[in-house]
């Protein structure tokens, strides 16, 4: 198994329901570990940067208007195969279609409040972790 580094992302609907604790352990039973955090309040032009891949998507506006609206946890995760595991962790983007016992599935409301964000492929984490922290602010435990 490779170990990997990922980014996740843990929204402002599930910041005000007081679950990071509860999803930063699913991430630690799961074997991942928090290398990296911080608890920040995104700029609009962070959160248009961040997702510019959407810029074209109807839902762009909402989608950047939402994630600046309250404080975000940003964490680096690093453990076996961990972009996949996140995304499996996470479940659907929609929490409609989210396997039951995942975190979308146990804690979002719909699929713009949809409580984590994490990358989804090698290069996307590469992008997204550097978006947000160093090197030297990663204290790998591999
Ligand atoms: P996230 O993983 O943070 O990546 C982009 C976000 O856009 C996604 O989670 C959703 O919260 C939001 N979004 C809203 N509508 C859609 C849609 N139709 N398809 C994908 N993402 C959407």
């Amino acid at each position: 198994m490779t170990t990997q580094r990922t980014l996740s992302i843990i929204k402002p609907d599930a910041v005000k329901n007081d679950k990071i604790g509860a999803i930063t352990m699913r991430f630690e039973a799961a074997g991942l570990r928090v290398i990296a955090a911080k608890m920040e309040k995104l700029t609009l032009k962070q959160a248009q940067d961040f997702y510019a891949v959407h810029k074209d998507r109807p839902f762009f506006n909402d989608l950047v208007a939402f994630i600046c609206s309250g404080p975000v946890m940003i964490q680096v995760l690093e453990g076996p195969n961990a972009i996949l595991l996140n995304r499996s962790l996470m479940g659907a983007t929609d929490p409609k279609q989210a396997a039951a016992g995942t975190i979308r599935a146990d804690f979002a409301e719909s699929i713009d409040k949809n409580a984590v964000h994490g990358s989804d492929s090698i290069e996307t984490a590469k992008q997204e972790i550097a978006f947000f922290f160093t090197e030297a602010q990663c204290f790998s435990r591999a």
